[in-house]
């Protein structure tokens, strides 16, 4: 478990269903990322795939965890991270916060935490994030976190439908403040 100010990032459990139905079933929290609007049938399924996404020690290994507001202990938003390579010591982050929760840095401390934690915990040199060139407010979180925009590239991802252009963001280890 990880504390910060204002939240606990920790595994997502069963009895947190209801707080991640809120948020992933909804459109404009889909819109950017590979999730369908899931019903609550598909949470209870990512939420017991979560049950083994722990950790990072391998090639291909992917890591979620929830993070909640510390006074509640509920559910507001998650996130993960990908072992893409071991040659070349990169993972890649990704983050996703409850729209109601919106618009008070929660999920900015989050990932400034899950940055902290993954670097902390594994011998990585580099972290990356993929994002929609739509998605601006995802673009500002990556440059909140200190993360630099290092490519910009055209109809690189046929995402739900239709080419889309993204932007990659990254951080080494170095850069770390
Ligand atoms: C991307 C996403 C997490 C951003 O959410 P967010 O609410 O903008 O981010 P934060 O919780 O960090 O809040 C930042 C906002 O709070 C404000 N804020 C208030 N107090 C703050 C504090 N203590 N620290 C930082 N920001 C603070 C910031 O100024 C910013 O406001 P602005 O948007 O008006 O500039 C959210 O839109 C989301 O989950 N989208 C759907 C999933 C998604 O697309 N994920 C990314 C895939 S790449």
């Amino acid at each position: 478990m990880i504390h910060t100010d204002r939240l606990i990032l920790r595994p997502l459990e069963m009895s947190d269903l209801d707080e991640l139905i809120a948020y992933q079933s909804k459109a404009q929290v889909v819109k950017y990322i590979p999730w369908p609007e899931r019903t609550p049938e598909q949470v209870i399924e990512a939420i017991e795939k979560s049950f083994s996404l722990t950790g990072l020690a391998n090639e291909g290994d992917y890591y979620v965890l929830g993070f909640a507001l510390k006074d509640t202990n509920k559910i507001i938003g998650q996130l993960n991270a990908c072992f893409e390579s071991a040659a070349n010591k990169t993972a890649s982050i990704g983050w996703v916060l409850n729209p109601q929760f919106s618009g008070e840095g929660y999920a900015t401390e989050a990932v400034r935490a899950w940055i902290d934690h993954i670097f902390a915990t594994y011998d990585f040199h580099r972290l990356t994030a993929k994002i929609d060139q739509r998605n601006i407010g995802s673009a500002d979180l990556a440059k909140r976190v200190g993360m630099r925009k290092e490519g910009e590239f055209r109809e690189d991802d046929f995402f739900k439908g239709e080419w889309t252009s993204t932007w990659q963001y990254a951080l080494l280890r170095s850069e770390l403040s």
